[in-house]
């Protein structure tokens, strides 16, 4: 018989470093100095031009996270991980989107079991068996792109390792339920029914988002299904589905730093996440390696 797990719940905040720097010949997103990114309306489909750009940007995204996610090992600190991040998007000549925005003060964002998204790198070492959640975001020719998946730390319980496969199977259906002329809520039913099919819940407070010149446009994508998301798929826009599949409970509760986002009962949750422009017959990912 399998034990349960009996360290539910045990992430606690460690010591966050001071923010790093970005070179002044790296161009920045209207945020960087501020913290407050300029709203203004985004037209959610993209001109050839832009389009050819966030091409550019998401790879870059999706190989930032493949490096980053190769180095994922017990005893590693999330603060490593973000330097690494760090480090590799301003040796390819881009800004590391989360830094800075709304005052979020690393490069990346890393999600340690209970912590649903928005966790924040610090001095906490990763421990066997932990699962952690690595969200890139680069902003280079004036885009941003973004991705995020989540990782084992050593050998996985089997408990893990079928939240983090159906949550994959998620983002899959997700992507596989795009097509012009369809609201973006079959998007969230194709989730929703996986995740429930399995047992597991949908974080409903956290969506996927237009994206482009801005991080996060008015746009938003909700992963369950709601008669509200009447918004009609067009060809050419982009988006981000980012599904957030929980064990238990899918409520969350913030920790007091602001940012971080926990289960209400603590137990697992992960997420996998893919930029994509809506094509004629169905979705291109832009965030693939
Ligand atoms: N990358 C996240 C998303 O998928 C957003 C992170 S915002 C930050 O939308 F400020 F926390 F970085
Ligand atoms: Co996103
Ligand atoms: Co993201």
């Amino acid at each position: 018989m399998k034990l349960p797990r009996l360290t539910i719940g045990t992430v606690r905040p460690g010591r966050i470093s001071p923010m790093r720097p970005v070179p002044a010949s790296i161009a920045r997103p209207d945020y960087a100095e501020t913290g407050v990114p300029r709203r203004g309306h985004e037209p959610n489909r993209k001109s050839p031009d832009v389009l050819e750009r966030l091409r550019r940007t998401c790879h870059l995204a999706a190989d930032v996270l493949a490096q980053v996610g190769a180095a994922v090992a017990p005893g590693v600190t999330t603060e490593e991980l973000d330097e690494l991040a760090h480090n590799l998007a301003v040796a390819a000549g881009a800004y590391p989107s989360p830094l800075n925005y709304n005052g979020f003060p690393k490069a990346i964002c890393t999600s340690v079991n209970e912590v649903i998204c928005h966790g924040i790198p610090d001095s906490r070492k990763l421990a066997s068996g932990d699962i952690v959640n690595l969200d890139v975001t680069v902003y280079r020719e004036g885009v941003h792109g973004d991705t995020n998946a989540t990782f084992f730390v050593g050998p996985p319980s089997d408990d893990a390792r079928r939240l983090v496969d159906v949550t994959r199977e998620c983002l899959d259906r997700g992507i596989a339920a795009v097509r012009p002329g369809r609201p973006v809520s079959d998007i969230g039913r194709a989730i929703q029914d996986h995740a429930e099919s399995h047992g597991y819940g949908v974080v409903r407070t956290f969506v996927g988002h237009g994206i482009g010149e801005q991080f996060h446009t008015d746009l938003q994508i909700p992963h369950y299904y709601t008669s509200q998301a009447r918004t009609a798929m067009e060809e050419d826009m982009v988006f981000t589905i980012e599904p957030m599949i929980t064990q238990g409970s899918w409520r969350e509760v913030m920790w007091d730093d602001g940012w971080t986002a926990i289960t209400e009962d603590r137990k697992l949750t992960a997420q996998f996440e893919h930029t994509i422009r809506v094509g004629a017959s169905g979705a291109e990912i832009l965030t693939l390696v």
